[in-house]
């Protein structure tokens, strides 16, 4: 699927809207600066770079974010209502993880991590409309996170660390250490990193339902036409003026497939 330039100038308002309405102190401002630094990548970002995964279209990241703390606020909800601890995280923290779980997904202050992809055979057989940048050294998404995170001056709680560094569950192996203890004392002393991973999977699930059950349920043919950005109408005024800001010929090229 794809948005459209205003339903991504939507959600970007409702993504800097979150963070006016839940961070407070001085890392409010300093979160509001490095997003509006970076907004035309954070923006237009897919929240994947293949089609297979969810969200692998421009914007997708931010649609992404934006379903993640919704589901987060209900999920902790829910929690509360079956008699989980709530003294141990604030709703701060709660929304301050979701918002950045997946931050590290940009790629480095210079470069970003899923660009076009160059290969027109890939983009037609395998559906990859983007591929990784080989300029971004590696990295996991949470570390490259909370780098960019504390590199640009905005603090962070042991609650938000270790959310966001957890927030894949045991999918991520490298989790096992705080997810797989069996001593009391190795637990997490906070339900917040559970309530983030049940509600980034929760948002995930019903992306990937969006994008491929009518497919699964339709004619492979069908499918295949589906994959790629091509063959999309051309860009309209309105959406020009939505999105009349952004400077990188790459994002023009997508965008002009919308
Ligand atoms: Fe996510």
């Amino acid at each position: 699927m794809n948005l459209t330039a205003e339903q991504i100038q939507g959600n970007w308002d409702t993504f800097i809207s979150n963070i006016e309405t839940h961070i407070t102190g001085d890392r409010k401002q300093a979160l509001l600066d490095f997003y509006n630094k970076y907004q035309e990548r954070v923006m237009l970002m897919p929240a994947a770079h293949k089609k297979e995964y969810h969200n692998s279209f421009p914007g997708g990241y931010v649609e992404h974010v934006n379903r993640v703390v919704r589901c987060d606020l209900k999920q902790a909800k829910l929690w509360e209502e079956e008699g989980c601890d709530m003294s141990t995280f604030t709703t701060e923290e709660l929304v301050f993880s979701a918002i950045n779980h997946d931050l590290g997904k940009m790629g480095d202050e210079n470069n970003e991590s899923y660009i076009p992809q160059t290969d027109k055979w890939r983009r037609e057989k395998l559906g990859e409309d983007y591929m990784f940048n080989k300029q971004v050294p590696f990295s996991s998404v949470p570390d490259r996170g909370l780098f960019m995170l504390q590199s640009h001056g905005v603090i962070y709680t042991f609650n938000e660390m270790l959310a966001i560094q957890t927030h894949d569950g045991l999918y991520d192996a490298a989790n096992e250490k705080y997810l797989k203890a069996y001593m009391p004392e190795q637990k997490p002393r906070t339900s917040l990193p559970f309530i983030l991973h049940q509600a980034d999977l929760m948002a995930a699930r019903i992306e990937f339902e969006r994008e491929w059950l009518p497919k699964l349920n339709g004619s492979l043919e069908k499918q295949k036409e589906n994959f790629t950005l091509n063959d999309k109408p051309k860009s309209t005024s309105k959406q020009q003026k939505a999105l009349g800001s952004i400077k990188s010929e790459g994002l023009k090229n997508l965008l002009d497939n919308l």
